[in-house]
């Protein structure tokens, strides 16, 4: 009998099976019926901008032959990322500290890998983003998992990291978050990040959803510790999930050990990628009016959702999710999320992927789909009710 490895046992990414359930449900509608609407997907309905796909375009029938680049991606992407720091947060990062990588989800095993090792624990807040966990259990790390509630908007807060004896290898947070779509306020997370350095902890900030901020300014952790790891990706705001293309910016400790692992597991992310992004930072009036979509539509659901029976709904405070209790409705959020499909046509994700422990009874909404779209999902969730 061949051996299977450990990693072999990965759990699945839920939300992939309830994209699959909400497919075959559109396939099985006879013509002419409502569609199903889309609100279980983390991905912008928008391709990229346009001036992105225009260089992408470009540099095809330029006769580039597009091949590899350096393991930390085209110099001039990583300027272009180095300017943005300067743009957004008024922070000089060196190039030489940017990593290009394939999406978020590729930086995340360069980070564990070169910051920790198998057996080291690292700490986050449920709910959380699935792959974290996942990702750190297939590398032989332990996830210690924190309930965060209402009480600090799901995120962690250091009297919550005080408890920990000893004091983890690792921490993980994300601002804003998926699935609560809330945010660490830049007070909260040098709070953290101040934790962090005085125990010897290394952050791992996720800032894919920067941008996708409605009330409170965003920090970077990079700007609040010299020995953060930033995550961000070009899948959210810049809305280009497919190109799978993402960034590190990393500490100076940890530039050479990630170089070495990108060019083995890796080589280099997709060339024709780092093309668009670079044009993606000139696209920036296209992007606000998706952000501005969103905010219209976050608006919309906060006043009409509670109408539906939704009435305990997490701040919205950034990326495009509704995170909502609906322990007053069921206590199995994966059957409730089933009929919700089945008869009003409106996919949403079970809580169960974020959180292990109280996800049966938290759903979470994605309005990050047509306008249209979210106000009619609001209005058949109301007469679903
Ligand atoms: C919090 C968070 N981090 C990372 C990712 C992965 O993004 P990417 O498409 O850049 O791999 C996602 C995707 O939904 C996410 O929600």
């Amino acid at each position: 009998m061949l051996k299977i490895g450990s990693g072999a046992g990965a759990p699945p990414f839920i939300v992939m099976d309830v994209i699959a359930a909400a497919n075959a449900r559109q396939a099985a509608l006879a013509p002419g019926a409502p569609h199903v609407i889309r609100m279980e997907v983390g991905q912008p309905g928008t391709g990229a901008p346009a001036g992105a796909v225009a260089a992408a375009a470009a540099a095809l029938r330029s006769g580039d032959p597009l091949g590899y680049t350096e393991a930390f991606g085209r110099r001039a992407l990583r300027e272009r990322i180095a300017a943005h720091y300067r743009a957004w947060y008024g922070l000089a990062v060196t190039p030489e500290r940017v990593a290009v990588t394939v999406g978020a989800s590729g930086g995340f095993p360069l980070a564990f890998l070169a910051a920790f090792d198998p057996g080291d624990r690292i700490a986050l807040t449920s709910p959380f983003y699935p792959p974290y966990v996942n990702i750190l259990t297939a590398l032989g790390m332990r996830p210690v998992v924190l309930e965060a509630g209402p009480e600090t908007r799901f995120q962690p807060s250091v009297a919550m990291l005080e408890r920990l004896d000893p004091p983890p290898d690792g921490l993980i947070v994300a601002s804003p978050c998926n699935p609560a779509g809330t945010m660490l306020h830049p007070d909260e997370l040098a709070a953290v990040a101040a934790w962090c350095d005085r125990n010897g902890v290394r952050l791992i900030s996720d800032e894919i959803y920067h941008g996708l901020n409605y009330d409170s300014p965003i920090a970077t952790a990079a700007s609040l510790s010299g020995s953060a790891v930033v995550v961000n990706s070009f899948s959210k705001y810049f809305s280009m999930t497919g190109w799978r293309i993402g960034w590190l910016v990393l500490p100076e400790d940890l530039v050479r050990p990630v170089e070495r692992l990108a060019q083995n597991l890796f080589i280099s992310a997709p060339h024709i990628s780092q093309v668009a992004a670079e044009a993606a930072f000139d696209c920036h009036e296209e992007l606000a009016a998706n952000v501005a979509r969103y905010r219209r539509s976050r608006d919309h659901l906060l006043r009409a959702l509670p109408e539906a029976g939704f009435t305990r709904l997490s701040p919205a405070e950034g990326a495009f999710y509704l995170f909502a209790d609906i322990a007053d409705r069921s206590n199995d959020s994966t059957a409730f999320c089933a009929r919700m499909l089945a008869e009003a046509g409106v996919a949403v994700t079970p809580g169960v992927d974020f959180d292990h422990a109280r996800g049966a009874r938290f759903l979470r909404f994605s309005y990050c789909g047509p306008e249209v779209d979210m106000r009619a999902a609001a209005a058949r969730l109301k007469a679903w009710r």
